[in-house]
């Protein structure tokens, strides 16, 4: 396999979006709202790009230490998000997903998620997964937790677990693990993100911030992650050619 093999599932940590306020003397909350303005660009543009799945990180378990006016403010912009652009979605035939921990979540924002989902479930053109009160420590040991109970009530033997057993467990079952990570900002980590799913993943970091971002930007990390030779492991092309 080659990186211009396929469509691609990329992922991303749309990070910045207080940054790019404060630069601008404004609260970070107008950072969050351009920000939802972004990933709509993002995910028009995506298709085109040749990518078929995209994962955004929109709220992880951490963020719930945020100021309870911040915290709000992102559960009320995923909710304005679906409100707005459902209708488009299910037209353009994307699916959503939401990936995370439901419990803590409101009964509102739950009712979004499930209508978002429940409308897109026969969508097969794009997947669009949000990782909304994510974490991938969380989303490991709750894939833990539920192969324990499987064993406990005699639905699984612990001798049998495998990896792919225990990738059927994590919330983002089902969808081929991410080809690309992209985090905007400058900062080069994870931040508990994708942390299973990411073990062969190319990672990209690009200096902008969430809120100036669009589609020439996932052009440039796509024509970055292009340009790699993933080896999953494996040698160089060149050198199995050498050794041939
Ligand atoms: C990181 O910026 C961004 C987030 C914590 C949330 C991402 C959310 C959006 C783009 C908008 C909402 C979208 C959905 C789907 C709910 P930061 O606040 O950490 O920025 P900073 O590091 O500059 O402070």
């Amino acid at each position: 396999m080659t990186p211009t093999d396929g469509p691609l599932h990329v992922a991303i940590i749309m990070d910045g979006n207080g940054r790019w306020a404060k630069q601008r003397g404004l609260p970070r909350t107008f950072g969050h709202r351009e920000g939802v303005k972004a990933l709509k660009r993002t995910v028009e543009a995506a298709s085109g790009l040749g990518v078929d799945t995209l994962t955004v990180f929109g709220f992880s378990t951490e963020n719930w230490r945020r100021p309870m006016a911040e915290v709000s403010e992102l559960m009320s912009l995923l909710k304005a998000y679906v409100e707005s652009d459902l209708e488009r979605l299910v037209r353009e035939g994307v699916k959503v997903r939401v990936i995370g921990r439901r419990t803590g979540l409101k009964p509102d924002i739950l009712a979004v998620i499930d209508r978002a989902e429940a409308r897109t479930a026969h969508n097969t053109r794009f997947l669009l997964q949000v990782a909304f009160n994510y974490g991938g420590r969380a989303d490991i040991t709750d894939a833990a937790r539920r192969f324990a109970e499987d064993v406990e009530q005699g639905r699984a033997r612990a001798a049998d677990l495998d990896e792919a057993m225990f990738e059927q467990r994590l919330s983002t079952a089902d969808t081929p693990a991410p080809d690309l990570i992209v985090r905007t900002s400058g900062e080069r980590r994870l931040s508990n993100f994708l942390l299973w799913e990411c073990a062969y993943a190319e990672l990209v970091f690009q200096d902008v911030y969430w809120p100036d971002y669009g589609p020439d930007h996932l052009r440039a990390a796509i024509a970055e992650f292009r340009a790699r030779e993933r080896r999953y492991g494996g040698a160089a092309s060149d050198d199995v050619l050498a050794a041939g």
